[in-house]
């Protein structure tokens, strides 16, 4: 595997493959890796010849200060597990690599940037938006890998691609949990004992809201979500919304007509975990 820290030199090793049929597939992330991720370096190696995956957390990105300073960071060991993964290119830049000079762009993703994560993370999606296409620019993936985990993400990805006509093409991939049914994060690794003993109550909650969505008007779902999960100490809902799978806007009502997914943003003392549940497909 190859660690290549600089877009030249990137750019350098993946020309051969732009004008050949090998296929580049792409992973970004912000390193911490962990199996949610390996599982997204392992579709790209089904799927394509040739594995990039890069490692950088995106200053950009993060609306809290201490969420950035605190975000774990294990480069070396990093590298071992994508190099055990199979991955052939990791791309670790520094800041001055991917921001030389302030970027100042503003992206429009509409409505479904201002609700849930865009509502409660001001800023977060334009950082994303800003990081996404530095690193598809310096890639020029054929694929691009992303995990359901962060299911607005890659909706808002999606629709990235399709405004800057982007010439590749987004593989949703699953979310992996832990056994306990806590979805894989980076940021499970900064919960106390406590924080992470309770955590498995976020998934357990929403697959008991998904059972009853066919029965329960949706207010009696999301009291019976704070209610559940609030009831520990070591949580506290920030939201619960039920929106429609692809345009993201929140419903007031189960018709059962439009796809549904249940999206949760819990806070674990400082620690904010996200999750997700597809709830009527
Ligand atoms: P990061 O949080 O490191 O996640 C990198 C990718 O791994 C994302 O596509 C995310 O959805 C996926 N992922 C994380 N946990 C997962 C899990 N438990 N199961 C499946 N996939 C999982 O998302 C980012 O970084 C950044 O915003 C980034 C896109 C890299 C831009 O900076």
């Amino acid at each position: 595997m190859q660690i290549i820290d600089n877009i030249r030199d990137l750019r350098c090793t993946l020309e051969p493959f732009v004008t050949g049929t090998k296929k580049i597939g792409f992973v970004p992330t912000m390193g911490a890796l962990h199996a949610g991720h390996i599982s997204l370096i392992e579709n790209s190696i089904k799927y394509c010849e040739i594995t990039v995956a890069s490692i950088y957390v995106n200053p950009t990105q993060f609306n809290d200060k201490n969420d950035l300073k605190n975000y774990p960071r294990n480069l070396e060991s990093d590298c071992k597990m994508l190099e055990n993964a199979g991955c052939n290119i990791v791309f670790t830049p520094l800041d001055a690599e991917m921001y030389p000079t302030p970027d100042n762009r503003v992206f429009d993703f509409g409505s479904m940037a201002n609700v849930m994560e865009g509502k409660h993370r001001p800023g977060h999606f334009n950082g994303v938006g800003q990081i996404v296409t530095k690193l598809f620019d310096a890639v020029k993936p054929d694929f691009a890998f992303f995990g359901q985990k962060d299911f607005q993400q890659l909706a808002i990805i999606r629709k990235l691609v399709k405004d800057f006509n982007y010439p590749l093409e987004i593989i949703a991939c699953p979310i992996i949990r832990e056994i306990d049914g806590l979805a894989m994060s980076s940021r499970n690794m900064l919960l106390g004992t406590d924080e992470r003993d309770a955590a498995p109550l976020i998934y357990k909650t929403i697959k008991t809201a998904k059972e009853l969505a066919s029965s329960e008007e949706l207010n009696a779902i999301v009291n019976y979500v704070h209610d559940s999960i609030n009831i520990s100490p070591y949580l506290k809902v920030e939201y619960f919304e039920v929106v429609n799978s692809e345009t993201l806007m929140p419903v007031t009502k189960i018709t059962g007509l439009e796809p549904l997914t249940a999206c949760i943003a819990v806070f674990s003392g400082k620690i904010r975990l996200i999750d997700n549940i597809d709830f009527i497909s």
